[in-house]
């Protein structure tokens, strides 16, 4: 995937169209970077984890790292991409890695490094993790591993401590919008003021999920930026803030009824709306704060259970109309 998505750049999507292809070009990260560019440099490389949120660079970071060892000339040969699906029949998997480890080049020597990335390591049962364990021990020198996952506690004790892990984090703003406005630029857009901020807002952090949006927003050809909100699954500031109002007023129904006025709107993203306010509002007081709070978590826990997105908000609303009146 990685060896042909630049070869379409005009039908890839942006993510993959702007994803970097050196360490230079990686954004944020800090040390990582700067880590990887000496291991790259020195060649001498231990097995590695990536862990981190989503769309903050663990596969570009990958795959940016294989490309400078290779001076830009990434091929088949060398690089092997495995998911954890793969893994269900760890047998399948041993045999394509020795399959990969044992085959030779026709640009390179024998001798020289492969890399097997496996993505979504933390997806893989306990048991087949210990035969990777065991794969990984017995792997050719000339072969490492570069492990990714979300939730590095998923993994197990004996693939950490072979390992060297970095663990990404969420990027900032700064870093988010210099590269959202990298492609407007590229790309010849002719966008909304603010749009970038509100594409922070939205993607808290997930690169890929700003360039996405933005990708899709710039299809749409509008002054509107409330179809920025609608595409991302948020309700709008107006109504957001229409809805804080009714809430202030223990107004229940009328705050259930302003829901129906944006009805795209995902469950969670909203409940993100409210924490933002609530710990940003200075009237609401600390007696009130914990409850809030706690119905704010209770709800988001069952909404990742599947839980029915409107009755869940409806009981929220509720609760707080009611900590409002008695505050
Ligand atoms: N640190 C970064 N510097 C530059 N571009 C980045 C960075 N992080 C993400 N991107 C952009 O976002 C896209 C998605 O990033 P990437 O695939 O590396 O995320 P990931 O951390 O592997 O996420 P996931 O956990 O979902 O696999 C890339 O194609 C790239 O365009
Ligand atoms: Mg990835």
């Amino acid at each position: 995937m990685f060896i042909r998505a630049r070869e379409h750049s005009d039908t890839v999507p942006w993510v993959e169209k702007y994803r970097p292809s050196s360490l230079k070009e990686i954004q944020g990260q800090g040390w990582i970077v700067t880590a990887l560019q000496n291991f790259a440099e020195k060649k001498k490389i231990p097995h590695m984890i990536f862990s981190g949120p989503a769309g903050t660079g663990k596969t570009s970071c990958a795959v940016a790292f294989v490309n400078d060892i290779f001076g830009g000339k990434l091929s088949s040969d060398s690089i092997l991409e495995l998911n954890a699906s793969d893994s269900v029949r760890m047998d399948t998997v041993r045999n394509e890695i020795k399959a990969f480890s044992s085959s030779k080049s026709i640009i390179s020597d024998s001798d020289a490094l492969k890399f097997i990335i496996l993505d979504e390591a933390d997806n893989i049962p306990k048991d087949p993790q210990h035969a990777l364990r065991r794969i990984i021990e017995k792997s050719p020198p000339n072969v490492r591993f570069i492990l990714m996952c979300n939730y590095e506690n998923q993994l197990i004790d004996p693939i950490l401590s072979r390992c060297a892990l970095f663990r990404f984090i969420l990027l900032p703003k700064t870093t988010i919008l210099e590269k959202l406005k990298k492609i407007a630029k590229k790309e010849k857009l002719k966008l909304p003021d603010n749009t970038f901020e509100v594409l922070y807002l939205i993607s808290k952090g997930d690169l890929r999920k700003a360039i996405n949006f933005l990708q899709i927003f710039s299809q749409i050809e509008t002054d509107d930026l409330s179809g920025l909100y609608q595409i991302a699954g948020y309700v709008s500031p107006t109504v957001f803030l229409e809805f804080i109002k009714s809430i202030k007023k223990s107004d229940f129904n009328h705050s259930v009824q302003i829901f129906s006025q944006d009805p795209f709107f995902a469950g969670r993203n909203f409940l993100y709306q409210l924490l933002d306010w609530v710990l940003s509002e200075p009237s609401l007081s600390e007696k009130i704060l914990p409850n809030i709070l706690e119905g704010i978590a209770e709800i988001d826990f069952r909404l990742t259970m599947g839980s029915d997105r409107d009755l869940q908000l409806e009981s929220l609303v509720a609760l707080l109309c009611e900590v409002v009146k008695e505050s």
